[in-house]
């Protein structure tokens, strides 16, 4: 009898070049933050983002924090994030002391809502994530056009979306500054590690002064301010230069993973990574939405049996609003007070195996388990 191999949703797709350059990085000793691929690391990443200047750091929660640092938010400042995101982004607007204002998601694609962002607009708001989630684009025109004038930074929280375009434009290069994640399960990994980037000098310089102690760059130990150390190793620095060289092919394949299960679920009232016309996002994870409606209840049920058939899957993320540190905060949806879309998305949303090896499992196997055919 064979057994079906177990199916995980994400695991990194590295080869020979990430061996390569890691291998090299090691043998040169130069193991810590100083090297040559951090640099190199950097600027191909600005390439790919079509900005001027990238930052290099430990992971993308301090990339958040950084950019929020750089941007001045600090106690009795309030930030809008979405509802439905992963932690992280309102974590971040804690760590500096700020309050984070929750919005209501746009239907299916699971953005924040532009509308909903004008809505919870106010007095003390400094600065706005909108999070380009699980690779698909928030709508940035709208949201760009709400923070002009009125002294609001933007920070797009890029973390899943590496690559995707916004109207033809990369993500990343849209904001005042933008940050990336490198975790393992990212379509571009280091490991850990995350990015900032930025078209303004000022805001690159203070991100690494404070990124590195706040060390003065003219001074050896001599520290004006309370610095941090958030930096990226030269062992992740050189898997990413090779995944960044493999960014097309990486990409390519997980459309194709994407493409088998639009296939597979054609028809069966489970959509598949919906997108909007002006957004191209890239596949991040596969994300199924089960009809509308769903109860959470049910999609965890699911959950459990895609397990015990050997395919693993995860929920999407939980509304933050709920959860014991957030509680109390401020919240804005189209109507009223309420985050419907952000709501029903987390009750019927989960994510499948999104590995770059599967060829016939979506079809095969998973469609039959999830639509109990
Ligand atoms: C939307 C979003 N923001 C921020 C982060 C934080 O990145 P990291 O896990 O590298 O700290 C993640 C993480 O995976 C994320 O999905």
């Amino acid at each position: 009898m064979t057994v079906d191999r177990f199916l995980p949703v994400a695991e990194p797709d590295l080869g020979p070049l990430e061996e390569q350059y890691l291998l090299d990085a090691f043998r040169s000793g130069w193991i810590s933050s100083i090297g040559s691929y951090v640099e190199r690391f950097e600027q191909s990443f600005a390439e790919l983002c079509g900005a001027r200047y990238a930052v290099a750091v430990s992971n993308g929660t301090v990339a958040l924090d950084l950019a929020l640092l750089a941007a001045g938010v600090g106690p009795g400042d309030e930030v809008i994030v979405p509802a439905l995101t992963f932690v992280a982004t309102a974590a971040a607007v804690r760590h500096v002391g700020a309050e984070p204002v929750f919005v209501d998601s746009e239907p299916e694609i699971g953005t924040m809502d532009p509308v909903a962002v004008a809505r919870a607009l106010g007095p003390r708001t400094k600065a706005i994530i909108p999070v380009h989630l699980y690779g698909h684009p928030a709508d940035m025109d709208p949201i760009l056009l709400l923070a002009r004038g009125r002294g609001i930074t933007v920070i797009e929280d890029a973390a899943e979306a590496h690559g995707a375009k916004y109207k033809g434009t990369t993500v990343g290069s849209l904001g005042d500054m933008s940050m990336f994640s490198f975790y393992g399960n990212k379509i571009l990994t280091t490991g850990e590690g995350g990015m900032v980037v930025t078209n303004d000098s000022t805001l690159a310089a203070r991100i690494r002064f404070l990124k590195d102690h706040a060390m003065d760059p003219t001074r050896r130990y001599w520290h004006p301010e309370v610095g941090y150390n958030y930096r990226m190793t030269n062992l992740q620095a050189a898997i990413g230069c090779a995944q960044i060289e493999r960014i097309v092919e990486l990409t390519a394949r997980r459309q194709e993973v994407v493409d088998r299960y639009r296939v597979a679920f054609a028809g069966s009232g489970v959509t598949i990574n919906p997108f909007r016309s002006w957004a191209t996002p890239v596949p991040w994870l596969v994300c199924a939405l089960l009809p509308d409606g769903t109860a959470h209840e049910t999609r965890d049920d699911l959950i459990v049996t895609l397990k015990s058939h050997g395919i693993d899957s995860r929920p999407y993320f939980g509304l933050l609003s709920v959860m014991p540190p957030y509680r109390e905060c401020r919240r804005a949806g189209r109507d009223n007070a309420e985050l419907h879309h952000a709501a029903a998305l987390s009750s019927r949303g989960l994510n499948l195996p999104s590995v770059t090896w599967l060829r016939d499992e979506p079809a095969v196997r998973i469609a039959p388990v999830l639509l109990d055919r």
